[in-house]
């Protein structure tokens, strides 16, 4: 065989680098371009910033679906019968409040930003569910948990923002029981080329549109468009969960492929 031909990447090579390099050789998304600011700290000034609008403006933006979505994501999970579970990035609780309607006894619900944590407070006491919700202040990329605390983690959107992805799957993995599940609900971009149309008008157009509008940050929804449409979605994210350690990775597209349930397991 000649030299030539052993030098010759293959196409899973190939697929690797341009996964690699979109990973981590082009730019991150941040939300304010001209911040000196690392992404952690931007994100979590964005999130404080939008904290009281976020949960009507998320309604808005998917249209109400986000619910379906979510729903969908956490009946898979109860059905493994957790009984302590963490919410990575758990902003104001939705995720949360929804396992614990659903009969989980024990939910940490975790974030960095402490105004969406103060919203989600609000809503946990409201509809009496203190005694099973805690929320914490935390980073997802430096968890503050034992090996093995928790049977499963959800983490609704939050992934993206992550600033190193592979830090935060990582932890993830480490505080994970082994056998537990993890649970992720993220915005993917669809195949199908005229929905993929529709939906960057929606992603290029709508969403930023709607938050300059309606929101005192307009650049957080621009960041919340792009970010959307950079994150690697499907099947090179589950690559992602695999090369992290996960096991037994799917994933379930949803709502014409606009966004992604994905699941795995720790060893
Ligand atoms: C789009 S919101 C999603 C909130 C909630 N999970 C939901 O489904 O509505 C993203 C959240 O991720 C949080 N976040 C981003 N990076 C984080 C990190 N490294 N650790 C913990 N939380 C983080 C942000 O503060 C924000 O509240």
């Amino acid at each position: 065989m000649s030299s030539k031909l052993l030098l010759k990447p293959s196409f899973a090579d190939n697929t690797l680098l341009s996964l690699h390099k979109r990973l981590f050789m082009s730019k991150p998304v941040v939300p304010y371009k001209n911040s000196e600011a690392s992404k952690k700290k931007q994100v979590q000034k964005m999130f404080d910033g939008i904290s009281g609008e976020y949960d009507d403006l998320n309604r808005v933006i998917t249209f109400g679906i986000d619910l379906k979505w979510r729903r969908n994501l956490i009946r898979q999970i109860v059905q493994s019968n957790p009984n302590r579970v963490l919410d990575v990035a758990t902003g104001t609780g939705d995720l949360a409040i929804e396992l614990a309607q659903r009969g989980v006894p024990e939910i940490t619900g975790l974030d960095l930003s402490p105004g969406m944590l103060e919203i989600g407070k609000d809503k946990i006491k409201y509809q009496g569910l203190g005694t099973h919700i805690k929320m914490v202040i935390g980073d997802s990329e430096q968890l503050s948990f034992e090996d093995n605390t928790f049977d499963a983690v959800t983490v609704a959107f939050g992934v993206r923002n992550f600033e190193n992805l592979k830090m935060g799957l990582k932890e993830i993995l480490r505080v994970l029981k082994p056998g537990g599940l993890l649970g992720i609900l993220e915005t993917s971009v669809p195949s199908n080329p005229i929905v993929k149309m529709g939906y960057m008008l929606h992603s290029n157009l709508l969403l930023p549109g709607v938050g300059k509008l309606f929101s005192k940050d307009g650049n957080a929804y621009g960041y919340l468009s792009k970010s959307a449409t950079k994150f690697p979605y499907r099947s090179d994210f589950i690559s992602i969960l695999e090369s992290v350690g996960f096991i037994n990775c799917k994933y379930e597209s949803q709502t014409l492929g606009v966004a992604c349930l994905y699941f795995g397991s720790k060893l």
